[in-house]
């Protein structure tokens, strides 16, 4: 099994490899791959130091090179680099499309997420490699191998949604950010980043949408015991186009400015919600209750009631009261 799992990481490495040399060194590569990254904005040091690539616009460009080289089929298409149709034959899954590599937190590559060049709607955004005995979506951050060092550093983490965030960002001088790259985050992430640091700064796209549908999903980094804050942007911006056409004086400025606890931003945002409608905002003092409870710190959740109950003007004791409620039921 060892073996196996070391046949994938081999596969893997090699793909990447073709990817990067398809970029550099290609016609079609440096025109459209590498022109691509430059016209977004992205440094070569950048580009190199996270081995991004291209795939060419063919059906068996990478197969052809693997197979020609003694790779078997069956690591090619468990590796998830290439597909096999109904009539049995194998053909690429990343064609015409650039390429990030996704890095285990010791470095290896062990998948990838490709980007389409193209503006059709119809094409998905991205495509990405499936689960495989070395890939865990679940169980990785994109990133976080050239992060660590920076989170410890910082005794932060920067969270975003997307790779392009995680390279805007670390190529503006703030290395310590990681994507969980488009699933919603696991308590196995979260607990990977607890090996580093006990604080999380989330850097939500400005699409105001998925938040309000993520607030719950976060009380699970309170249940880990970390703290959290988070950062919106303006509406339309990423930190990744933020960045790109404010630069990275402004960027630095509008976190600093904008960074709110988790807590304190969940009862704003509810509280806004809910307008003047008593039984509303009876509703968001429950929720906000529920994740007070789950912080495991009770000196921390105090402070958390205290300025929750003068956020939602209701008086301290019964926040309190039932708080407690929430804590026997868990009993
Ligand atoms: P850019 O447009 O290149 O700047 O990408 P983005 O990262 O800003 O994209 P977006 O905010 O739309 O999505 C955030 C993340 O969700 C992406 O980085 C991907 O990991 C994931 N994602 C977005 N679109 C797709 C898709 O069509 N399929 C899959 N599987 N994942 C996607
Ligand atoms: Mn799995
Ligand atoms: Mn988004
Ligand atoms: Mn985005
Ligand atoms: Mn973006």
């Amino acid at each position: 099994a060892d073996q196996r799992r070391e046949s994938l990481y081999v596969i893997s490495a090699r793909a990447g490899k073709f990817f990067q040399d398809v970029m550099w060194n290609t016609e079609e590569g440096k025109t459209i791959g590498l022109g691509y990254f430059r016209e977004r904005g992205f440094r070569d040091d950048v580009l190199k130091k996270f081995e991004l690539g291209y795939s060419p616009d063919s059906w068996d460009a990478f197969i052809e090179t693997a197979l020609k080289e003694g790779y078997k089929e069956n690591f090619i298409e468990e590796a998830g680099l290439a597909i096999r149709n109904d009539k049995g034959r194998l053909y690429d899954r990343f064609r015409a499309r650039v390429l990030f590599p996704i890095h285990s937190f010791t470095g290896r590559i062990i998948g990838f997420g490709g980007r389409t060049l193209k503006t059709d709607k119809k094409v998905p955004k991205y495509v990405n490699s499936p689960e495989s005995e070395i890939y865990h979506k679940s169980d990785v951050l994109y990133g976080l191998y050239f992060a660590k060092k920076a989170i410890r550093d910082a005794d932060n983490c920067y969270l975003v949604e997307g790779y392009a965030d995680v390279l805007s960002v670390h190529q503006a001088g703030i290395e310590n950010v990681v994507a969980s790259s488009g699933t919603s985050l696991t308590s196995a992430q979260v607990r990977l980043i607890g090996r580093f640091t006990k604080n999380i700064t989330i850097l939500y796209d400005g699409d105001a949408a998925g938040i309000k549908a993520s607030l719950r999903g976060l009380d699970m980094i309170l249940e880990e015991g970390l703290n959290v804050r988070v950062v919106l942007f303006p509406d339309g911006h990423d930190p990744d186009s933020y960045v790109h056409s404010l630069g990275s004086a402004a960027f630095k400025s509008h976190i600093e400015k904008n960074q709110k606890d988790f807590i304190l931003f969940k009862t704003s945002v509810l509280l806004k919600d809910a307008g003047n409608d008593p039984i509303k905002r009876a509703g968001v003092i429950r929720e906000v209750v529920e994740s007070i409870a789950k912080i495991p710190d009770s000196i921390k959740a105090s402070v958390f009631v205290r300025e929750c109950s003068s956020l939602m003007q209701i008086d301290e004791r019964s926040l309190i009261t039932e708080l407690n409620k929430l804590r026997q039921g868990k009993l």
